[in-house]
């Protein structure tokens, strides 16, 4: 049943999303020729982000045997589409060049491992990013050091080994570890942008901050009533 929430990806491979009628004519002459090249890329980042969700899943059921408890709530993965990955090379004056984005763009493939507990999202981060088959590249933590809007999560880049018939390569996936808590204000926090168009007004954004400090409330919290009722600081991990 902890499975019945993973974002299942169809057989012919991620959609790329794109619409080659909206683009200017120079633009998108330029895109279908890198067309075939595109595609090797994503289904190169698709196998790297089945590679990451196999090995958390392996250590979601190791727990599950080993402890009776699951440290995963909630797994999604994402693609990122033709379309965002155009919009992101532009914003950040990247030629369209794929050789470049693969050296620059690094959350073309992306994971969200949703825990119940914070410690469950460092212990796990931990787990994973400690094997020897994961590159750790960078980790940003947004928990340690909340954004300036109040935005919390762990983040990491790691490169993974995808073997194909021409030989090994090493792919980037970006990672985010967050509790529910924290997975509840970015939801949140995503839409308003989206509703304001990014131009969110003063008092939203106060507001948005504070509840922070109340998705942090409550963390502990619901960490504090888990180990009262388990006697101890819970299943360990390790
Ligand atoms: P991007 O260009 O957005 O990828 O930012 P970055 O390369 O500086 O990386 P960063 O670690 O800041 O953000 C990477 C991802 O984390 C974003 O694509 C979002 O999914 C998520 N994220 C970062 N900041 C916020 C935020 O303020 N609100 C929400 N909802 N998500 C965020
Ligand atoms: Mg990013």
């Amino acid at each position: 049943p902890h499975t019945s929430d993973l974002e299942r990806r169809g057989p012919g491979g991620p959609e790329t999303g794109l619409d080659l009628a909206t683009l200017p004519p120079d633009l998108a002459e330029r895109l279908s020729a890198i067309g075939g090249e595109f595609q090797q890329l994503t289904l190169e980042y698709d196998f790297a982000m089945r590679e990451v969700e196999t090995k958390l899943r392996i250590l979601q059921d190791e727990f599950l045997h080993l402890h009776d408890y699951n440290p995963i709530e909630h797994l999604a993965t994402r693609m990122k589409s033709l379309d965002s990955l155009v919009a992101k090379a532009r914003r950040r004056g990247l030629p369209l060049d794929l050789n470049v984005w693969r050296q620059e763009i690094t959350d073309i493939a992306g994971t969200r491992v949703t825990c119940s507990f914070r410690r469950d999202v460092y212990r796990l981060f931990e787990l994973f990013t400690d094997r020897p088959d994961v590159e750790v590249v960078q980790v940003k933590d947004y928990i340690a050091h909340p954004k300036t809007n109040g935005y919390t999560s762990l983040h990491a880049t790691v490169r993974v080994p995808v073997y194909l018939s021409t030989g090994m390569v090493r792919i980037p996936v970006e990672i985010q570890f967050r509790t529910i808590a924290m997975d509840f204000w970015a939801a949140l926090d995503h839409k308003i942008k989206y509703k304001y168009d990014g131009e969110v007004p003063a008092d939203v954004a106060g507001e948005l901050k504070e509840a922070t400090q109340s998705a942090l409330d409550l963390d502990r919290r619901m960490e504090r009533l888990h180990d009262r009722v388990h006697g101890d600081g819970g299943p360990t991990l390790l």
